[in-house]
């Protein structure tokens, strides 16, 4: 089975790559239903105990995807955020952290899912209108309640995570993390490390770019995230694939594939990191847990480094009002 992890000190064990279920319902375009559901499957069969969700992934439709996954499915750690706001069209209407709201989002999650309790629930971005403090604290009295078993956050910075874990022990800090996205490293990283806090890692084959599948003809859907994020525009895209190229030279030198290389190098950077990977059909799943089986020396990560070295990357991580909404960027 796949070699596990521990979500910092406070956290669960998990397998050492997550799946994450977004795409499968929001953000990249039509999934396959019938598929992602053979994915889930096809990453518990695999050893995977970590499925990441969001309430607001196509409004409740990734949990209720999860929920008839899982059936009949030993119990897998679920990994939940809350409190963005949607509007009917798929529109995005900002954050609610109120503990009223916690406890609201995640009643209607439990009943969604299916389960009487979620194992990491998480803010899915701060509240600029509401204390961390309060959002983590209704969380804590969901956790005495028995809805919650650990709390974790996502995209915040190293004083909100302070504030947090001061509130409650934070299981982990869900944050985007790759060869292409290297911005916690300085003060984000370190913090969670001083604090004994995971790091669940998404967007690790930077969302689909650095996966070595992606090409500049490819067709991009409505409402599909990538039509709007500046790495794949123009020239910011032909800047980032001749990155991509390079890394593929490194990649098929040790056997491996370019999204392979990529979620090993994320992997490689602590025991404290777990990767999430945005697989929605069989054969890419099984390409991401390929990565498992690849090892890289100091030589390797040093000539992946020099192909592709910090701050390389084209174009910010999220299109300019995304970026404004993350305390991980402050
Ligand atoms: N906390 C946060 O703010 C936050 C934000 C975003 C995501 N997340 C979580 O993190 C998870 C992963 O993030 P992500 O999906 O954005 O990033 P990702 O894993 O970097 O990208 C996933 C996309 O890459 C493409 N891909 C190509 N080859 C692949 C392979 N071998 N394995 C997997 N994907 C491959 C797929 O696109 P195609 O299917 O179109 O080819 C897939 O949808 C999400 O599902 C979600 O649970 C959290």
């Amino acid at each position: 089975m796949l070699p596990h992890r521990v979500l910092g000190v406070h956290g669960p064990e998990v397998s050492a790559l997550g799946l994450g279920c977004m795409g499968m319902s929001d953000l990249y375009g039509p999934a396959d239903r019938i598929e992602s559901i053979a994915t889930i499957h096809a990453a518990l069969d695999a050893g995977v105990t970590l499925l990441d969700t969001g309430d607001f992934y196509g409004m409740g439709h990734n949990e209720l995807l999860i929920r008839e996954a899982l059936r009949e499915r030993d119990q897998v750690t679920i990994s939940v955020k809350f409190g963005a706001l949607r509007d009917p069209d798929g529109g995005w209407s900002g954050y609610d952290g109120r503990p009223e709201a916690v406890r609201n989002f995640l009643a209607y999650s439990l009943r969604r899912l299916g389960v009487d309790h979620v194992d990491i629930y998480r803010p899915a971005r701060l509240d600029p209108n509401v204390p961390i403090e309060d959002t983590v604290g209704a969380i804590a009295d969901m956790v005495r309640a028995g809805h919650v078993r650990h709390i974790g956050l996502s995209e915040v910075g190293a004083e909100t995570i302070r504030r947090a874990h001061a509130v409650h022990p934070i299981a982990d800090v869900q944050l985007e993390y790759s060869l292409l996205s290297r911005g916690i490293e300085d003060e984000i990283l370190p913090t969670c490390r001083e604090l004994g806090i995971g790091v669940t890692a998404y967007g690790v084959l930077s969302r689909g770019l650095l996966s070595g599948h992606w090409s500049p003809g490819r067709d991009v859907a409505h409402g599909d995230f990538r039509g709007i994020s500046p790495r794949f525009q123009g020239e910011n895209l032909d800047h980032n694939l001749r990155l991509v190229e390079a890394l593929r030279g490194i990649a098929e030198d040790r056997g491996a594939t370019v999204a392979q290389v990529a979620i090993a190098w994320v992997a490689a950077r602590g025991e404290d990191i777990v990767p999430l990977v945005g697989a929605r059909r069989r054969d890419r799943l099984a390409e991401a847990l390929g990565a498992l089986d690849v090892t890289l020396s100091e030589e390797d990560l040093a000539a992946i480094e020099r192909v592709v070295p910090a701050g390389a990357a084209a174009g910010d991580r999220y299109a300019a009002p995304m970026m404004a909404d993350l305390d991980s960027e402050r």
